[in-house]
């Protein structure tokens, strides 16, 4: 089987892929969880504006959009919703429909469908958009974007995603109050994001692994002495060169 479903430590279920022999989520963490503390609070926290835009890199089982839109529902302050992800396997969303979602997501099966079926979901507050294909050239058609979730399959894996060349598209298509939220705590992930322009800071959460937050302007987090680190560091960023495509 190319995907076996798993139950991760907060009762939600996500899948493993045979394909980057990897989960589309952290077990430990939980699948909800997961993008609920790591990507989800930390933007709403940190961005104020009435229209939020958000990237989501990549939709793998959609569950990071689902839970921006229960939390979008559940707050005030931003008042309308953009989110665009891309997302490359066609298999994967074909099962989407049937995927066992927690039940206080399960109500937004009919966003999943419309996505599946026509790439797109719009009401009066919300409005999505799925692209099918590869995340690198999607981006480079995007501007203006509040945040990113980067939530690719780790960099070991998944490494076309985690390159300087891909963070510095990513750095262009965030406008200058714009951060991205990842849970990848690894130096060359946080030596990429630097070269590419970013500060680096890093934000503990409680019984969850701690995250990288990545943004232009200050923001009022522990900061790391990325110059010191670059010195020190016997790691690399990953560049475009060092990965066969
Ligand atoms: C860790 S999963 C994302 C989980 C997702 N955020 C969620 O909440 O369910 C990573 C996803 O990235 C997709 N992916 C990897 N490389 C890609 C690429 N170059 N373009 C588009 N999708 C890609 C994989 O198919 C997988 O679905």
């Amino acid at each position: 089987m190319d995907y076996e479903p798993k139950k991760s430590a907060d009762g939600t279920y996500t899948l493993y892929s045979k394909k980057f022999d990897e989960c589309y989520h952290s077990l430990r963490d939980g699948a909800f969880s997961e993008a609920y503390f790591k990507h989800v609070k930390p933007v709403f926290d940190l961005v104020k504006k009435d229209e939020l835009k958000i990237l989501d890199i990549c939709f793998g089982l959609g569950i990071n959009t689902l839970a921006t839109i229960y939390h979008f529902q559940r707050q005030n302050s931003v008042k309308s919703l953009k989110i665009f992800s891309p997302e490359f396997d066609k298999e994967l969303l074909k099962k989407l429909p049937s995927f066992n979602y927690p039940s206080y997501l399960s109500g937004y099966r009919n966003i999943i469908k419309s996505l599946v079926n026509e790439h797109r979901y719009e009401d009066e507050k919300i409005k999505i958009e799925l692209f099918v294909g590869d995340a690198r050239e999607y981006v480079k058609g995007l501007e203006d974007i509040d945040a990113v979730y980067q939530d690719a399959f780790s960099p070991k894996k998944n490494p076309t995603l985690w390159s300087v060349e891909y963070f510095k598209d990513i750095y262009m298509l965030l406008n200058s109050s714009g951060v991205l939220t990842t849970y990848s705590i690894a130096a060359p992930v946080r030596l990429g994001l630097y070269e590419a322009g970013f500060n680096v800071y890093e934000k503990e959460i409680e019984g969850i692994k701690k995250i990288t937050i990545a943004s232009k302007t200050e923001l009022p987090l522990k900061k790391i002495d990325m110059q010191m680190k670059r010195k020190r560091s016997s790691s690399s960023p990953i560049w475009d060169k060092d990965i066969s495509f």
